[in-house]
C-alpha cells in the first residue's frame, strides 16, 4: 500500500521504516529541511536499535523516501498518518497546534476525487479526531476522506521490535471503508486488531500510559513502606507480579518514571478529565508520588554523606532509560542538576546519552563527562546508578572499588545485587531494599 507519514520523529520514522519492512511504499514528510536532508543522506537523527539498518535497506529498495512536501506525500498515498509532536503546555494540557496545522495543510492539498484516510498516530486528547475532521472540511469543502485514530504503543529503545510485534493494533474509525484499508495496512503484522469508535481509541492511549505510570508509582509507594519496615520491594514485586492478573512488568521501583511520554501523558489525562468535568484525583497522586522519588533518594544521599557540597560523585546513566540516547525529561539528568546545585562535583558517563545531554545544554559545564564507567568513579566518594544500562551490571567491581575514594553506592534503579555488593565491601543503598 502507499503510505505517507507526516512527522519524522520517533514514532513517524520508526513506523515508516517498519511499514516499509512489511512491503508498503512509504514516504516520510517533515517540515524541518535539515532533518529531511540528513535522512536523504542516510543519517538517522535518533539512536534506536535496528532502525538504521531498516532505513538504509528500504531506501535502497525504493520502498522508503523522505520529502519536505506534504503535497508530495498526500498525492502519492491513500493512507496519510499524522505523527507530529503534541507537547504539553504550561497548565499540563496538550498543545494541538501542530496537529491543527497539519490538518489544514492536508486539506489544501487534497484533490477532488482523491479519497484519503487521515490517521492520527500522535498521542492526542479524546475528541481530537472530531476536530481534525471538522478542520479538513472547513478548509476543503469537497475533500473526500475519513479520520481514523490509530494510537502507537512503541517504547523507545525497543521501538522496532515493538512495532514489528505489537500486542494489539487499535483502530478507531467510524467508516467501514477506512477500517478495511487500515486492516490491510496492518495485515502483515499478524497482531490482534481492535476496532473501536474514534473517541475510545484516543482514550485507550492515555488510559494505557496512565495505568503503566500508576503501576510504577504504586510500587514506588510500596518501596517506602518496605524501607520503613525492613522488607525488600524486589521480593514484594516478584511476589505480587507472579499473579497473572497483576504481572511483573512495570513494577520496578526506583527514581520514578521520566521520558517524553509518561510525565506528559499523565498531566494531559488529568487536564482532559478536568476539562470534561470529571476530576481524576487518582492520577494526581500518581504524579505526586513520582515527583517525590528523587527527593527521597537525595535525602538518603545526604543522610550518608551529610553535606553534598564539594563531594565527588560519579553518576552512571543520563538517558531516561536504558538503550536510548533520549535524555528528555530524564530523572537522571534532573538528579545531576540537583547534585550540581548543591555543590557536588559530578563526573558522569552514559553509553549513548552524553552527546544529546551536551547538545541540548541539559547538564551544566561543571559536570565532567568521561568515556567509561570506571573513569567516572576515579576518586569518587559515592557512585550513583541513575539509569539501568546492562553494561553497568557487568563492570569489574573490584576495579571500581579500587578506583573509588569511598566504596559507597546509591542504586537508583535496583540494578545491582545487594548481597554481592556488600560481600565485595561496598556500602550499598538501593530503593526499598533493606
Ligand atoms: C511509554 C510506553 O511504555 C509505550 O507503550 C508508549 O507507546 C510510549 O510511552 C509513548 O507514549 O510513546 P517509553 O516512554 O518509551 O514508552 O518508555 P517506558 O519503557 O515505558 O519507560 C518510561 C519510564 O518509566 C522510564 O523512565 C522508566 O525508567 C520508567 N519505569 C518503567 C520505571 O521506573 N519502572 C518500571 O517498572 C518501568
Amino acid at each position: 500500500m502507499d503510505i505517507c507519514i507526516i512527522g519524522s520523529g520517533y514514532v513517524g520514522l520508526v513506523s515508516g521504516a517498519c511499514f516499509a519492512e512489511v512491503g508498503h511504499n512509504v514516504v516520510c514528510v517533515d517540515n524541518d529541511p535539515r532533518k529531511i536532508e540528513k535522512l536523504q543522506r542516510g543519517e538517522i537523527p535518533i539512536y534506536e536499535p535496528g532502525l538504521e539498518d531498516l532505513v538504509h535497506r528500504h531506501v535502497s529498495a525504493n520502498r522508503l523516501r523522505f520529502t519536505g512536501s506534504i503535497e508530495d506525500g498526500v498525492d502519492h498515498s491513500e493512507i496519510v498518518f499524522i505523527a507530529v509532536p503534541t507537547p504539553p503546555q504550561a497548565d499540563g494540557s496538550v498543545d494541538l497546534s501542530y496537529i491543527e496545522r497539519v490538518a489544514r495543510e492536508i486539506a489544501v492539498v487534497l484533490k477532488p476525487g482523491q479519497y484519503r484516510v487521515v490517521v492520527d498516530k500522535s498521542t492526542v486528547p479524546v475528541k481530537t479526531g472530531e476536530k481534525v475532521d471538522a478542520t479538513i472540511r472547513r478548509y476543503n469543502r469537497n475533500a473526500e476522506f475519513d479520520v481514523v485514530s490509530n494510537p502507537e504503543f512503541l517504547r523507545e529503545g525497543c521501538a522496532v521490535p515493538d512495532l514489528m510485534n505489537p500486542d494489539r493494533i487499535v483502530i478507531g474509525s467510524a467508516s467501514q471503508r477506512a477500517t478495511d484499508l487500515m486492516k490491510r495496512v496492518y495485515e502483515p503484522f499478524n497482531a490482534p486488531i481492535l476496532v473501536t469508535d474514534v473517541n475510545s481509541a484516543e482514550l485507550i492511549k492515555h488510559a494505557a500510559n496512565s495505568f503503566l505510570s500508576l503501576k510504577i508509582s504504586y510500587i514506588n509507594a510500596v518501596s517506602a513502606i518496605c524501607e520503613a519496615s525492613g522488607a525488600d520491594v524486589e521480593k514484594v514485586a516478584d511476589g505480587i507480579g507472579m499473579d497473572k492478573r497483576i504481572g511483573r512488568n512495570f513494577l520496578n521501583a526506583g527514581l520514578g518514571y521520566g521520558g517524553s511520554c509518561f510525565p506528559k501523558d499523565v498531566k494531559a489525562f488529568i487536564a482532559i478529565a478536568d476539562e470534561l468535568g470529571v476530576p481524576f484525583d487518582l492520577m494526581k497522586e500518581v504524579e505526586r508520588i513520582n515527583d517525590s522519588m528523587l527527593e527521597r533518594f537525595l535525602k538518603k544521599m545526604r543522610d550518608a554523606l551529610w553535606v553534598l557540597k564539594d563531594k565527588r560523585i560519579a553518576v552512571w546513566g543520563l538517558s531516561f532509560k536504558p538503550d536510548t540516547d533520549d535524555v528528555r525529561n530524564s530523572v537522571a539528568i534532573e538528579l545531576v542538576r540537583q547534585l550540581v546545585e548543591e555543590g557536588a562535583i559530578v563526573t558522569a558517563y552514559d553509553p549513548k546519552g552524553m552527546e544529546k545531554a551536551r547538545e541540548f545544554n541539559l547538564i551544566s559545564d561543571k559536570v565532567k563527562l568521561v568515556s567509561s564507567p570506571v573513569d567516572a568513579v576515579d576518586g569518587a566518594e559515592a557512585l550513583v546508578l541513575a539509569t539501568e544500562w546492562k553494561e553497568f551490571a557487568r563492570q569489574d567491581f573490584a576495579e571500581v572499588k579500587r578506583r573509588m575514594h569511598t566504596p559507597l553506592v546509591f542504586d537508583g534503579r535496583n540494578l545491582f545485587k545487594t548481597d554481592t555488593m556488600r560481600e565485595m565491601g561496598f556500602v550499598y543503598c538501593g530503593v526499598g531494599r533493606p
